[in-house]
């Protein structure tokens, strides 16, 4: 059975410095690690005496049964702690203990955070969420009028926006295509784009997880065709990293986004972007930077004066996700993703889930669609009478609830989501 020091020797050993463990709630992840005792994720997933040390380093309210943890997720009180401590600091004498002492710590975050995606710090810029990230790219690059881009339906609103005033303004033109709805197999999604592309075409937007239905897109098939085109591919992970276990190179991407206040559980207004470093002089920041930095990664982060204790805490929540380990992480949220999808659609010719339950292609977050059941209706009548907090999905193409727990939820939260949801079917919401 490993022991608490065989635990910390690891974190030591992947790089974690023991400072950044301090407080109680990491003394959790120091007992759920006994409990799991080097046994397969899958062993894991169920074992509510290890999740239950888990979700001790939570400090959510027990009142409310939150599965939006997609949109922005609780932080860990660790990374709270820490976060609230470089703040007063800060605040002593900002021009000093913000700027010339925890300011230059951003260097310890952009290792660990490399260390996490696969690359190098020099490609890693920290962004303040992902929009930040996506928005450098696509309003970043070269492109000149009559310049074709390829977006699907299901891309992020905001990066729609962005794209549409890009053409509005450049005269480059954005070629929207449908992935039919909910996507269908890999294969269907490439070939979507295949045909997309014409010899016009310079970029590909591609969210890497859609957060409309939680689908988990073949990136890399997406990545090898838009080489073989000479097409760059823009990948928007905002709910990707730290959801699942992946690295830059089983991707095999040149520009990725993120935020880490979803899956990293990092504080709110925490993201990160990754440019592979032969691109880095060609992509514009979206705040001026100097020419002498045209080649460095930090000219991404010129962004102007904003608190350091924000960021310098994702390298506590980069500890806390190391701790529980990715595989174990993934494992449950499939784990509590079948829990409610499967026993839902086993009672029910009703429930639809339109995401694919295997564990390639969708991970902790699903989405809920109910014959006879609105969903706005529905979401108003799950938070207002039973404090259940989903997230309502309505696209052109489909819609329903996106169901998305954490790794502090509880099995118990699930079932009582699915009485609630079996009453809504029996008795309706009216
Ligand atoms: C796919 C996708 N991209 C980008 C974002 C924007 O993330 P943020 O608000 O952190 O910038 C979201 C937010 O939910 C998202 O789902």
């Amino acid at each position: 059975m490993p022991s608490r020091r065989s635990f910390v020797n690891s974190l030591a050993r992947a790089g974690f410095a023991l400072p950044v463990m301090n407080g109680s709630a990491f003394r959790s992840l120091f007992s759920a690690e006994e409990v799991a005792a080097g046994r397969a994720p899958a062993s894991v997933a169920s074992d509510e005496d290890y999740w239950a040390e888990i979700s001790r380093a939570f400090d959510t309210d027990s009142t409310i049964v939150n599965l939006n943890n997609g949109g922005c997720s609780p932080a860990p009180i660790p990374v709270m702690e820490a976060m609230i401590r470089d703040l007063r600091f800060s605040n002593e004498i900002p021009v000093d203990h913000m700027w010339n002492v925890l300011e230059p710590r951003i260097e310890s975050c952009r290792r660990d955070l490399a260390q996490m995606f696969g690359c190098d710090p020099e490609e890693m810029a920290i962004t303040r969420n992902a929009s930040e990230a996506q928005e450098i790219m696509i309003l970043g690059m070269d492109l000149k009028r009559g310049d074709e881009v390829i977006i699907t339906n299901q891309n992020y609103g905001r990066m729609m926006t962005t794209w549409d005033q890009r053409a509005r303004r450049d005269g480059i033109v954005v070629k929207t295509i449908s992935l039919g709805g909910p996507p269908g197999s890999d294969e269907d999604i490439v070939n979507r784009f295949r045909a997309a592309i014409t010899p016009q075409t310079r970029v590909i937007e591609l969210t890497h997880i859609t957060n409309l239905t939680g689908h988990i897109m073949p990136v890399r098939q997406v990545s090898k065709l838009a080489r073989e085109k000479g097409i760059a591919l823009f990948i928007d992970g905002a709910h990707a990293f730290a959801h699942f276990p992946f690295l830059r190179d089983d991707l095999d991407v040149d520009y990725y986004g993120t935020s880490l206040h979803k899956w990293l559980h990092a504080p709110i207004g925490t993201g990160f972007l990754y440019v592979r470093r032969d691109k880095i002089k060609s992509m514009w920041p979206m705040m001026a930077a100097p020419a002498s930095m045209d080649d460095n990664i930090r000219k991404y982060e010129e962004i102007g004066t904003h608190p350091a204790a924000n960021h310098n805490a994702i390298a506590v929540a980069v500890a806390f996700n190391r701790g529980i380990g990715l595989e174990r992480k993934a494992a449950r949220m499939r784990y509590l993703r079948d829990r409610w999808a499967k026993t839902l659609m086993a009672e029910s010719s009703r429930v639809h889930v339109p995401t694919p339950l295997n564990n390639t292609q969708s991970c902790g977050i699903a989405l809920l669609t109910v014959d006879g059941l609105d969903t706005e209706k529905l979401f108003g009548w799950l938070w207002s009478k039973h404090r259940i907090r989903t997230t309502p999905i309505v696209h052109p193409e489909f819609s329903g609830l996106r169901i998305t727990p954490s790794v502090y939820t509880t099995p118990a939260e699930i079932d009582v989501f699915v009485d609630c949801v079996r009453k809504a079917m029996k008795t309706g919401i009216a």
